[in-house]
């Protein structure tokens, strides 16, 4: 019997930005090993004034240099059933961390952690690009690709289950 996807959310403020580079990273990086059945990903942002929108064409645009796209994605609001269905829910920054926190149900299974901190054990947020340029987020663009290889290879004992 083989077990059901690991369910990983990625949430930062808009859904716009750093959390659809990350689920976009992450699924490319679990694709090139041949792991991309063993996951279940989806972003989401801690307000919903983007809801329904694609990501940022500047997001959009590093990616599709990186050899994946995201431009299907489309922006939709943390909901309290999100900490039922992932099993692992990353904040890009701690006001994203604290923010969840807060909504967090009682009881809740998930495991709520920063993003960086839980894959790279470097306790740094993605900084936010919105308001930057380019440059920015290509640089967002390579942290979330180094993340993504390091929270892959972090879950080595899950991978290597059947
Ligand atoms: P993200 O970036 O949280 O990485 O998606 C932002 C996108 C939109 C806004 C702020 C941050 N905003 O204020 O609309």
């Amino acid at each position: 019997m083989t077990r059901p996807p690991f369910a990983i959310l990625f949430v930062c403020l808009g859904n716009i930005c750093r959390s659809p580079l990350a689920e976009g990273a992450f699924r490319h990086v679990a694709a090139e090993a041949g792991l991309g059945q063993r996951f279940h990903l989806d972003s989401a942002g801690i307000g919903g004034w983007h809801a329904g929108a694609p990501p940022d064409r500047r997001a959009i645009r590093v990616a599709a240099i990186r050899g994946f796209d995201i431009s299907g994605l489309r922006a939709r609001q943390v909901i309290p059933a999100d900490f039922d269905c992932f099993d692992l829910i990353l904040a890009m920054d701690r006001d994203n961390l604290a923010d969840l926190h807060g909504l967090a149900p009682a009881g809740t299974r998930a495991e709520v952690a920063l993003y960086r901190e839980r894959a790279e054990g470097v306790a740094r947020p993605v900084p936010d690009p919105y308001y930057g340029t380019l440059q920015d987020f290509e640089a967002v663009c390579r942290m979330v690709e180094q993340g993504s290889h390091s929270l892959l290879a972090s879950m080595q004992s899950l991978i290597n289950s059947p």
